[in-house]
């Protein structure tokens, strides 16, 4: 988070990767579970919970608004709902800290609230786009006062009407913050999407008894509904795993499992895409696991990659791997292509532009594009990249560094605990070289 005290990394090669490692619990699960438990009626149990910076900042949200939460284990939380009318007014501005998501959901359950509120972030977070759930709340007769359509958010509690909603960008953020408004609003509310996004809203929705209506690319719920408590098991993420998949494929000699991986199917695109390059994956189906959001074991095994034209309809099904993928790209035989994937400039930092110039001081050759880069594969060489306060650029520059010829200094890591704290000891343990630099 912004207060978070500056830190860099040295990461450098040290040998084939091996072992098994289990990454933390998934972060947009860990939101809307700590969201949906705080709103329904009775006590619900969360497992697999992500203790990260930013899942902890929704909780600490709610607990402002008057919902008990205890923390009897590491990722579990027991939480005492308070129901959809019990949230009580904050006694101050409410602080999402770096987590884009937890913002834009709030906003959509705060616009109904009986109360206002004023919804704070952190130095990147304060730069990120609002407008996408500030005008459709807006339509559904929301309140809410931004600079520019920048955080902070100033919301002035009002009743909603529901809406019939086309997104104009795929994004599982603003589905969510319409829905989770929905829940308050008069009538029916119900979104579109260009195409297929995340859909850990409408399940949990659907687990506390909401009755909602989805499937790909839309869904739609009836207003004045009431949750009701449960027990949940939260995955663990594909997006923290997706740093080891890379690493693994790219390091020579590596075989790394990787134990018990969330493969929601509009998450797991850089499977596909890594696949498509010469990657070699196996996925084992965790018995048990449901079939549209299993669980697998993943084998990891190095393999020579060659670049590609990434397919523009998977870009939305890897959006948070973009990190991973350029880097993998820049270790691959030939050129790759990515495009439509504009959204990456609004992310924690700029990623194309971040990327783009951490490549470049590594010896790639890469271009940007409005919506994309062009990445010409070659050899990795050692030097200092910027992560920008980036967790996933942090982590992505670490695995570069274990196929770089000489160290590489990542500057400013502190926000890889916002996502994956503890990255850096699990890396290590499975054979990345990685350690903190001295300042
Ligand atoms: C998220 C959705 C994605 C993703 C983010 C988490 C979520 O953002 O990039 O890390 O939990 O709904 P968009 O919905 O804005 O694409």
């Amino acid at each position: 988070m912004s207060g978070a005290a500056r830190q860099d990394w040295v990461a450098g090669r040290r040998g084939p990767l091996t072992g098994t490692l289990r990454v933390p619990g998934d972060k947009s699960v860990s939101h809307r579970a700590v969201m949906l438990a705080a709103l329904a009626d009775g006590i619900s149990r969360i497992e697999g919970f992500l203790e990260g910076e930013d899942t902890r900042a929704t909780a600490s949200v709610f607990a402002r608004m008057g919902v008990r939460f205890e923390a009897p284990a590491a990722g579990v939380r027991i939480v005492h709902g308070v129901g959809v009318d019990g949230l009580r007014a904050p006694d101050g501005p409410l602080d999402c800290g770096n987590a884009g998501t937890a913002m834009r959901l709030l906003a959509g359950v705060l616009s109904a609230q009986a109360f206002d509120s004023v919804l704070v972030g952190d130095a990147s977070l304060s730069r990120r786009p609002m407008r996408r759930v500030i005008d459709p709340l807006q339509q559904m007769g929301a309140r809410i006062a931004s600079s520019d359509g920048l955080p902070p958010l100033r919301i002035h509690g009002a009743r909603l009407h529901g809406i019939d909603y086309r997104l104009p960008v795929a994004s599982a953020q603003v589905k969510s913050a319409l829905l989770l408004a929905g829940l308050w609003a008069d009538g029916d509310t119900c979104v579109h999407e260009p195409h297929p996004t995340r859909d850990y809203t409408e399940r949990m929705l659907r687990a506390f008894g909401v009755a909602i209506d989805y499937a790909p690319g839309t869904a739609h719920l009836r207003g004045g509904q009431r949750l009701r408590a449960c027990e949940l098991r939260v995955p663990t993420d594909f997006s923290s795993a997706a740093f080891f998949i890379v690493a693994a494929t790219l390091v020579p000699g590596s075989a790394l499992r990787i134990e018990r991986v969330g493969m929601n199917p509009r998450r797991t695109g850089l499977l596909q895409a890594l696949r498509a390059m010469g990657a070699d994956i196996e996925a084992h189906a965790v018995d048990g696991s449901d079939r549209d959001d299993a669980v697998a074991d993943l084998v990891v095994r190095h393999a020579p990659l060659h670049g590609i034209d990434l397919p523009v309809e998977i870009v939305p099904d890897m959006i948070d791997e973009f990190p991973a993928l350029f880097v993998a790209a820049a270790c691959a035989t030939g050129t790759t292509v990515v495009r439509g994937a504009a959204e990456l400039r609004v992310k924690e930092s700029d990623r194309i532009a971040t990327m783009v110039a951490g490549l470049r001081a590594l010896g790639i050759a890469c271009e940007e594009s409005a919506d994309g880069a062009t990445i010409h594969g070659g050899r990795l060489r050692g030097g200092r990249v910027d992560s920008h306060g980036d967790h996933r650029v942090a982590m992505a520059f670490a695995v570069a560094g274990q196929r770089a010829d000489g160290d590489v200094r990542i500057a400013d890591v502190a926000n890889v605990a916002t996502s994956f704290p503890g990255f850096d000891a699990l890396a290590a343990d499975v054979g990345f070289g990685l350690r903190t630099a001295g300042l």
